[in-house]
């Protein structure tokens, strides 16, 4: 048995109480239902700036009425100290997700995302450590490696973000170390690469590459590749990031406190193959596609050529293994946007 099956088992036979911030968003959404389908008492805080309710409603209904009386939901900032501190007492495992999310966003309005990932982020590391949390997991991203040509990204490298919001989640961790070492306190930052899947918003002038393409396609429109569709990403579905979290919240392992782990597949798919992977999960979908070709527009400015996750540290310390692939994840994210796009 899978050390990931061995402590659902565990986790389901003994609930715990959790606080998933940014719960409303598309992974911290995935991360509450997998929660409540183990039987778990989860806490949702989250202002829905980028999130929605229709997320948190929706995964009520998927998993039943009886599991969700385990669920609480406040409509709350992270940037308050005092909704931070209350909503962490009594928690055993904090998921934190909630972020200013967009890159280009980061460049037009850097105070606002030093607010949330910088003020926010230490407001729960306060509260967390206040309450005595067992564990507090947090979502940092592959944005602090920056530019660096180098592949595949291991956590020692040193990183150079090119735009704040790779340079927050770069302090976060920080911070997070630094309560580790002076404090004790024990925190896990998980660098996430290219997450998709159900409830990523397709909307929206940020949107990820998966999501809007979906949306696009579906809806009969040609996508557009900035550049010529060489640039690859360590493209990784959304189950494998709920595994990663809930491994690193219930891991033993001390020596996995005040570290960074990647998270993603390990493999590096460019936007052309990618193009073709949805395609044919398109067609084995069922769905009438004909021979759609993208549109080319220039290469934008500050975007990274390459990327790609080396996954051994996270595999060494948490026994993390991704179990869904890229085209797996591709056939359940389309029949998900099948059914929700209507
Ligand atoms: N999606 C990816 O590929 C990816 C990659 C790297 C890192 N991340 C990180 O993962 C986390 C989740 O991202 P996501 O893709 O689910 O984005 P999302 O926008 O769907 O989720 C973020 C959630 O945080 C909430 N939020 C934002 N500011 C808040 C505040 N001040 N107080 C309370 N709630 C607030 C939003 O309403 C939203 O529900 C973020 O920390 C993001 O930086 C995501």
């Amino acid at each position: 048995m899978s050390r990931y099956q061995q402590i659902k088992e565990k986790l389901y036979s003994n609930p715990r109480t959790w606080l998933v911030t940014g719960g409303a968003g598309f992974i911290g959404s995935n991360l509450v239902k997998s929660l409540l389908q183990l039987g778990q008492y989860v806490r949702v805080l989250d202002d829905l700036s980028t999130g929605y309710w229709e997320n948190v409603a929706q995964v009520i209904k998927e998993t039943g009425h009886q599991k969700t009386e385990n669920l609480t939901f406040r409509n709350g900032d992270i940037y308050s100290l005092e909704t931070c501190c209350s909503l962490c007492e009594g928690v055993d495992h904090v998921l934190h997700q909630a972020a200013q999310v967009s890159v280009p966003l980061s460049m037009e309005d850097p105070l606002l995302n030093n607010r949330t990932n910088v003020d926010g982020f230490l407001n729960m590391l306060v509260g967390a450590r206040n309450s005595g949390v067992k564990t507090f997991v947090f979502a940092s991203s592959c944005a602090v490696y920056g530019d660096d040509p180098e592949l595949p990204k291991t956590e020692d490298m040193k990183g150079f973000p090119i735009s704040p919001y790779g340079l927050t989640k770069l302090m976060a961790e920080q911070y997070a170390a630094l309560y580790h070492s002076i404090y004790g306190s024990r925190p896990i930052g998980l660098r996430y690469f290219n997450v998709f899947g159900p409830r990523q918003d397709p909307g929206g002038a940020y949107a990820a590459v998966i999501p809007r393409w979906i949306s696009m396609l579906l809806s009969g429109r040609s996508p557009v590749i900035y550049g010529d569709g060489e640039q690859t990403r360590d493209f990784c579905h959304i189950d494998n990031v709920v595994q990663a979290n809930i491994l690193a919240a219930c891991t033993v392992n001390e020596e996995a406190f005040g570290q960074v782990f990647n998270v993603g597949c390990g493999r590096s798919t460019s936007l052309n193959e990618l193009f073709g992977l949805i395609l044919d999960s398109m067609r084995r979908t069922g769905l009438d596609v004909n021979d759609p070709r993208p549109i080319h527009e220039a290469p934008r400015e500050g975007d990274i050529i390459h990327s790609k996750a080396d996954i051994t540290k996270a595999r060494t310390f948490l026994g993390y293994e991704p179990e869904v692939s890229v085209s797996q994840g591709l056939e359940r994210s389309i029949q998900w946007y099948l059914d929700n796009l209507k």
